[in-house]
């Protein structure tokens, strides 16, 4: 494990884990300054792509949209999302990662679930790549968007996965819509940091999607909090910039040759 991974893995018990999703090199610049963790999630396809779930990304997306982020990730440990149907076997799961890690220089990759991925993780981790996990809700194969771990029977398979992870090494765990208390006692079990989204404060860090988080993206769901309205801003200075056109207002001289 490399020495970025395992200061990572010390923050728990010591500090939060903040943690971003990017898409492009200038939101990853700036939020790079504040985080542990940026994630360039397949969350792109809905949010940049509309696709009605994650199932339709693919692995060239993703390398391209890693490689702007790349540029704007100095600090922050930089986690990529091995999209839908990239690792059906330990060979193909091997051999997308490796692309993915040497096309993006990334450093790490996350994927979905638990027992049935078990395999593949150990091949992963066996040839160096390190690995996040994520339970709970997984958009690439969920039928509902429902939160998790209400029933006595999915408590246990989560609670289960989640040592399975830790156990085939994993460094991280998303927790995406976990129930609470679940969410706590996972975290209290497992050695390495749990990441929550709509998972309650007790995750040791916490995931949004940056374009929720800034107003960009129209979400209603109970886990977002909206920290700024960019979408307001964009608006007008748009709006602003037409005015100025419309009456010949802009470009002056200062902005003319
Ligand atoms: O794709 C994504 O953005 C994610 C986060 C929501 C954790 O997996």
């Amino acid at each position: 494990m490399n020495s970025k991974i395992i200061n990572f893995i010390k923050k728990k018990n010591k500090s939060k884990i903040i943690s971003l999703t990017a898409y492009s090199k200038n939101i990853a610049s700036i939020i790079d300054r504040h985080c542990d963790l940026v994630l360039v999630g397949d969350s792109l396809g809905s949010v940049l792509y509309s696709f009605s779930s994650t199932k339709k990304v693919t692995l060239d997306m993703m390398i391209e949209h890693s490689k702007s982020v790349r540029m704007g990730v100095k600090k922050s440990l930089m986690v990529v999302d091995m999209p839908h149907n990239t690792y059906r076997n330990p060979k193909e799961a091997l051999s997308n990662a490796k692309k993915i890690i040497s096309k993006t220089k990334c450093d790490a990759i996350k994927l979905e679930g638990g027992k049935k991925v078990i395999q593949i993780i150990k091949t992963l981790i066996k040839n160096k790549i390190p690995v996040m996990g994520h339970l709970g809700v997984l958009p690439q194969s969920a039928t509902n968007f429902k939160f998790k771990g209400k029933e006595t029977a999915e408590r246990k398979i989560i609670l289960r996965d989640s040592k399975l992870l830790e156990d085939a090494g994993v460094f991280s765990i998303v927790l995406e819509c976990v129930e609470s208390s679940l969410a706590k006692e996972i975290t209290k079990t497992v050695k390495v940091p749990t990441i929550g989204i709509g998972a309650s404060v007790h995750c040791d860090g916490q995931v949004l999607v940056t374009d929720d988080l800034i107003g960009l993206n129209k979400i209603k769901a109970r886990f977002v909090k909206k920290y700024s309205n960019i979408e307001k801003q964009i608006n007008d200075a748009a709006l602003n910039f037409k005015k100025d056109v419309v009456k010949s207002k802009f470009p002056t001289k200062k902005h003319s040759y």
